[in-house]
């Protein structure tokens, strides 16, 4: 039997849980051994390793958030800690390492695999701010998307209410596609994103038309990215007119039970892992797009600028007309 371990690493995304029970149910059926790393390349250097069973997952399908923990690891980035990780690796026999996180993860899987003899790497884009070059999509940002959505909703009750301007804003770090795509699917007046150039005057002039045809209230989805919230409820309130609120959302939109789209996603993304190590992928990234999934060299998919894609970022500039 050969053994196969998994990792979290970075910010955590609803579907991790899924993925776990799909990585040990699924190792398994294919022969394999499976072992949790506990809190992602912190664990691996620490030797926080065991072995996973069926009563390890039973019943996490339905939570956010991992249940093997995850850190952003500093250490890792020193070769001493990356030959101890190896080494921790080695003690337990284990062949195949899967990690579930983002870019900066798949860097230090990439060192990883090349300081490693013969072990096989898979890593699995897990981030809500779907900023991965090489895939269209990310665990988590499905889940993500809905509770923004839902945040929305709510938030529009009270804006229609009182004749305000609700300033939302959306996670991302750099990358404007949750903001972006809340924007469009909640029907939102405002999206300000990095990708995107804005005037601030063209909007005055548009608001304050709709606002003479009956306009009442208003929905802005900006991008922390751009850390200008407080100055566009300023804007409103100074310029438009309007009295103001913001809200950020924060960590609520990488929590929350899965979404029936991120735990099939789960299941797919941990089913091309563990295949394509099986297959003899030395170091890749389960990369999906355009309805399939591929495995990429890792260097392509870490090293690479994420750029939405065009025709989302059509959509994005008529808010800006
Ligand atoms: O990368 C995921 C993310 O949630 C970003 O959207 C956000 O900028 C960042 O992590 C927040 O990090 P932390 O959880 O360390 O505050």
């Amino acid at each position: 039997m050969k053994n196969i371990a998994i990792l979290c690493s970075g910010g955590d995304v609803s579907g991790m849980n899924a993925a776990l029970k799909r990585f040990v149910e699924y190792s398994f059926d294919k022969g394999l051994t499976p072992y949790f790393v506990e809190r992602g390349f912190e664990g691996l250097i620490d030797n926080k390793i065991y072995k996973a069973g069926y009563s390890d997952v039973a019943g996490i399908i339905s939570r956010g958030g991992t249940k093997i923990h995850t850190a952003r690891s500093k250490r890792f980035l020193e070769q001493k800690y990356r030959k101890q990780a190896l080494d921790n690796l080695k003690s337990h026999g284990i062949e195949y390492l899967i990690v579930l996180g983002g870019d900066g993860s798949f860097k230090g899987m990439q060192k990883l695999s090349d300081e490693s003899e013969g072990l096989g790497f898979s890593g699995i884009p897990s981030t809500i701010d779907n900023d991965i070059a090489g895939t269209e999509y990310c665990l988590g940002v499905d889940t993500a998307l809905n509770i923004i959505k839902y945040a929305i909703d709510s938030i529009r009750d009270t804006a229609s209410s009182f004749g305000r301007a609700f300033v939302i804003e959306a996670m991302g770090r750099e990358c404007g596609y949750l903001a972006l795509v809340s924007a469009l699917t909640s029907g939102a007046e405002m999206c300000l994103i990095p990708e995107i150039p804005y005037e601030l005057d063209h909007y005055k002039k548009r608001f304050k038309k709709q606002i003479q045809e009956g306009r009442e209230y208003f929905i802005a989805v900006v991008s922390e990215a751009l850390k200008n919230s407080e100055h566009i409820a300023e804007w409103f309130e100074q310029e438009i007119e309007v009295e103001s609120r913001i809200m950020v959302l924060g960590h609520i939109q990488r929590g929350g039970n899965p979404t029936v789209y991120d735990r099939l996603m789960a299941f797919k993304f941990i089913t091309h892992a563990i295949d394509g190590l099986l297959e003899g992928d030395q170091s890749s990234v389960v990369c999906y797009n355009a309805g399939g999934f591929t495995r990429q060299k890792i260097e392509n998919v870490a090293f690479k600028k994420y750029r939405i894609n065009s025709e989302l970022l059509k959509l994005g500039t008529e808010f800006n007309k």
